[in-house]
């Protein structure tokens, strides 16, 4: 799809270019045309720019070519492109009313005004009257209603992007017939259930490349006598409700299709007769979740010499691949299907020979899996989440991505380690978690220095960590989870300085935390030890680990206070949402590679990985750590979780707690904590869990619309009262003036001006830090739907971690 994009683009600059005779610099140089400039004042009038966007947008001398986003012909001066674009991860839309103004600037080639937010209001007819545009994009801008039908006099309209979320519609699309020079069509979201005519009008533009109707609320095909789209490249038409599918005739016309992109929830049928025609096709997506495909139709797909990735997953295919589905898949380099019963013969790895990427995971497949060195081809192998048993099988020097985790394999992993002692191997990611396997780990890594991902939990390993480990100095994740090691972390660890993840928890490992962790792994994110038979005192030097997102020290026997240099992890001090990139995690050139994790948030055990980058974490339960809590704690205004149960902190709850803007759960339950809750907790408007009980907090427990509606148990244990508990505080504690308790420098005076100016700045830093949170959630449909998900999913079971402390 890229491709084609960056194909439109580079013609639209070819087109420029070609009406600018030469590029000037310097001397020839033509400033803009007033009355352009003008133009673009007022347009700027209209606009509601909060983040002051367009700052350079003044003067009446200024050159408007030099302005943010406005781009001119350098021969002739004239505007030529507006790229608006707003980056959805920066917060600052524009807003406000499209000025006609911008009829002024009638050599406007190019407008680009995607992710801003007009408010809801119409797209502006008036811009059917800029017949010179040859890009518009509109999408994800906020505009709602009808599409207006003058867009229909853009006839030199090349690329045309209108909407990425709900809220447009179109009667008919007679318009778009106007449209003939279009070679780019993405009318995704907009509900064109009215539309009736869609395919025929598609079917008389003869220069479209690429269809995109996502989400079109579209449900049949249209007859058509003749299919005329004989340069549609790409139809990508998912998630809409087609009950039947163009055929037979409809596919006569698309002797270019590369891509097909069918994935669809209603499909009452199989994969359509007529697919084989496709002799162009390298990229088919057909998913059918519901409806059951007895049996895998023959041979339609494996006449397509030319495919190359194949994706059936959801698809229930039952019975057993056949040679007849791979015989004619010479290009194969990815084939995905799920719902595979059965077993796969032992020819179809003989067969392969083409294949570089086969992704059966998630399926019903057992039967052990033969030694596989002879598949030269094979680069990329998973199977994972299938019912596979036996022992570990060879792979083939070629294969740099293995996953065969969440099966039944049994056995030692040295042969497959140790096999061939001298020769380097070049695998990059093996992921053997959730089988298993047993006996030590071997000490064969000195020929596996490429590897960036390494994934042994759940499993059944014993011994210690081996020596050789330390050799992965590419090592980017490392998880141990939950087998049965033991001994000390070996000091070779320091090689791996590139570690991002390092999870060993629920081991039997003993000794300190090594202060070298926090010098030597600067770019860990997630550090989880979590009950293994660690103690001693946490080094300052773990403050150097800036980048880090979890910390998991829960259940093990560390003791001492938490260094106040705690403040000093930055990425934990300030959330830095990036919208629409993953997380920087181990990818290898062919594909991302996320590493899930599991931790514990909220007193459930969470699965995530994508929403890694919003969660903030600091669990240190379950040890025997003293002291204070330190205020520094609470200058992390990113944390979303806090857990410092069951330990023996004692002194009070740091007044500033209500700086922790993010804060979903806190847990200080059992300890030695007294005086007063902090009144600045009644700000946590996120906070969706609490435990206070057991300690020896006491007085009033502060109003706000969040605490008075937890569980009276969260505050249980203490000679505290008000709601939510049953007792009385006229009866039960001191009277509310008797803030010397709380004082301890008994500086009244002063400390009420600071007190104001805290919740004044308390307040400034809500707003901000709720923006943060919640302004790239409102941007992103994607990110909002991630993020309910999730939090959703904290309300739900998944397990309950044991309360008990010991
Ligand atoms: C116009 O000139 C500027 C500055 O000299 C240059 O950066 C830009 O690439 C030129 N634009 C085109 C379309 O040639
Ligand atoms: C289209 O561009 C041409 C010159 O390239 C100009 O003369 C004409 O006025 C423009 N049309 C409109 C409607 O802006
Ligand atoms: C579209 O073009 C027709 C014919 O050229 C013209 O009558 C009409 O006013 C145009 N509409 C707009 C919105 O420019
Ligand atoms: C097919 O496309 C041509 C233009 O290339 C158009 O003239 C013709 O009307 C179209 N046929 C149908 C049936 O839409
Ligand atoms: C596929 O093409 C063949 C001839 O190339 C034709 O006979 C057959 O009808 C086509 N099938 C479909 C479903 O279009
Ligand atoms: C599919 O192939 C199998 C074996 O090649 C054959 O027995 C069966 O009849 C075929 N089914 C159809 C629908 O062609
Ligand atoms: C494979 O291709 C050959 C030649 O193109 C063809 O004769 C044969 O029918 C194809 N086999 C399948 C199963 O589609
Ligand atoms: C697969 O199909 C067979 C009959 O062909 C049926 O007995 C079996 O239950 C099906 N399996 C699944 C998982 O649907
Ligand atoms: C591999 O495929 C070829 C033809 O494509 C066939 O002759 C040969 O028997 C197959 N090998 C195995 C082991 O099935
Ligand atoms: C794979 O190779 C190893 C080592 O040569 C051997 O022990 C094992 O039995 C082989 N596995 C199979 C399934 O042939
Ligand atoms: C792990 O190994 C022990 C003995 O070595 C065995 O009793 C236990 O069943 C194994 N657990 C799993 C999950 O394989
Ligand atoms: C650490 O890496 C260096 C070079 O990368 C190597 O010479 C040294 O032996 C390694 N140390 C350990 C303990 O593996």
């Amino acid at each position: 799809m890229s491709e084609v994009v960056a194909l439109l683009f580079l013609k639209l600059l070819l087109a420029i270019a070609t009406i600018n005779i030469s590029f000037c610099n310097g001397s020839s140089y033509v400033a803009c045309m007033g009355s352009e400039r003008e133009a673009l004042l007022r347009f700027k009038q209209d606009l509601i720019d909060p983040s002051n966007r367009l700052a350079s947008w003044i003067g009446d001398e200024e050159d408007c070519c030099t302005w943010a986003g406005v781009v001119c012909d350098n021969f002739t001066g004239h505007v030529r492109m507006l790229q608006l674009r707003n980056n959805p991860s920066q917060i600052s839309m524009l807003g406000g009313k499209i000025s006609p103004s911008l009829l002024h600037l009638k050599h406007l080639v190019y407008l680009d005004l995607s992710f801003n937010d007009f408010g809801g209001i119409q797209i502006p007819p008036f811009l059917g009257s800029m017949v010179n545009l040859s890009y518009l994009d509109l999408s994800s801008a906020g505009f709602l209603g009808m599409i207006p039908h003058q867009l229909a006099n853009l006839s030199n309209l090349q690329h045309l992007v209108t909407s990425k979320y709900l809220g447009l519609y179109a009667e008919n699309l007679r318009w778009l017939s106007g449209l003939s020079s279009l070679e780019h069509l993405d009318l995704s979201n907009v509900d064109l259930s009215r539309a009736s005519d869609w395919l025929l009008v598609m079917n008389t533009l003869p220069s479209l490349v690429l269809l995109r109707l996502s989400g079109c609320r579209l449900s049949y095909f249209p007859p058509l006598s003749v299919a005329n789209f004989s340069s549609l490249a790409h139809l990508i038409s998912p998630n809409n409700q087609f009950q039947s599918f163009l055929e037979p005739i409809g596919f006569f016309g698309l002797h270019n299709l590369v891509s097909l992109d069918l994935r669809n929830k209603q499909f009452r049928r199989q994969i359509p007769d007529g697919v084989q025609n496709l002799t162009s096709l390298r990229h088919l997506y057909f998913v059918q979740p519901t409806i059951l495909i007895l049996p895998f139709p023959n041979g339609s797909i494996g006449e397509l010499s030319t495919l190359r990735v194949v994706d059936l997953s959801l698809n229930r295919l039952n019975g057993t691949l056949t040679q007849i589905h791979f015989s004619n898949l010479t290009r194969l380099l990815d084939f995905k299907a799920s719902g595979i019963v059965g077993t796969i013969p032992t020819w179809v790895w003989k067969n392969l020979s083409q294949i570089n990427y086969l992704n059966l995971s998630h399926n019903y497949i057992h039967g052990e899996i033969p030694n596989l060195t002879d598949v030269s081809q094979l680069e990329s192998l998973d199977l994972s989440f299938n019912n596979l048993s036996g022992p570990l099988p060879l792979v083939s020097f070629s294969v740099y991505a293995l996953d065969l985790s969440s099966n039944s394999l049994s056995g030692s992993i040295s042969h497959f380690l140790c096999d061939g002692i001298n020769q380097l191997k070049g695998m990059r990611i093996l992921k053997l978690g959730e089988n298993h396997f047993s006996g030590e780990i071997p000490d064969c890594w000195m020929n596996w220095q490429d590897l960036l991902v390494l994934n042994l939990a759940n499993n059944n390993f014993t011994g210690n960590i081996p020596i050789s480990l330390g050799m992965l100095s590419s090592l980017q994740s490392l998880n141990l989870r939950k087998n049965s090691l033991s001994g000390q972390i070996p000091v070779s660890f320091q090689n791996c300085t590139k570690l991002v993840m390092l999870d060993i928890g629920e081991n039997q490992f003993v000794g300190n935390v090594p202060t070298w962790i926090g010098i030597r792994f600067s770019s860990l994110m997630i550090l989880n030890l979590r009950s293994n038979k660690f103690r001693g005192v946490l080094p300052n030097q773990l403050c150097g680990l800036t980048s880090l997102h979890v910390l998991d020290l829960a259940d093990n026997h560390l003791s001492g206070s938490i260094p106040k240099c705690i403040s000093n992890i930055s990425s934990m001090v300030t959330a830095n949402f990036s919208i629409g990139t993953d997380i920087q995690y181990p990818s290898v050139s062919t594909g991302k590679y996320i590493e899930d994790a599991l931790l514990v948030l909220k007193g459930k055990a969470v699965e995530y990985n994508t929403i890694l980058k919003l969660i903030r974490l600091i669990d240190l339960s379950k040890n025997k750590f003293s002291g204070e809590i330190p205020s520094e704690i609470m200058n992390l205004r990113a944390l979303v979780s806090l857990d410092l149960s069951c330990n023996s902190f004692t002194g009070r709850i740091p007044k500033s707690i209500g700086a922790l803007e993010s804060i979903l759960s806190i847990d200080f339950s059992a300890n030695q904590l007294y005086g007063e809750i902090p009144q600045s907790i009644s700000s946590l408007t996120f906070l969706s869990h609490l435990n206070l009980s057991n300690n020896k907090l006491s007085g009033k427990i502060p109003l706000s619309t969040q605490l008075q509606s937890f569980d009276p148990s969260s505050f249980a244990g203490n000679r505290l009262c008000g709601s939510p508990l049953p007792n009385n505080c006229f009866v039960a504690a001191p009277a509310p003036q008797n803030e010397s308790e709380d004082d301890i420098d008994g500086n009244d005076d002063g400390d009420e001006d600071e007190v104001n100016w805290f919740y004044v700045s308390l307040a400034l830093g809500f707003v901000v830090g709720f923006w943060l949170v919640m302004g790239p959630l409102l941007v992103s449909r994607k990110w909002r739907y991630r993020y309910y998900h999730f939090l959703d999913r904290l309300g739900n079971k998944i397990f309950w971690v044991v309360r008990k402390c010991w």
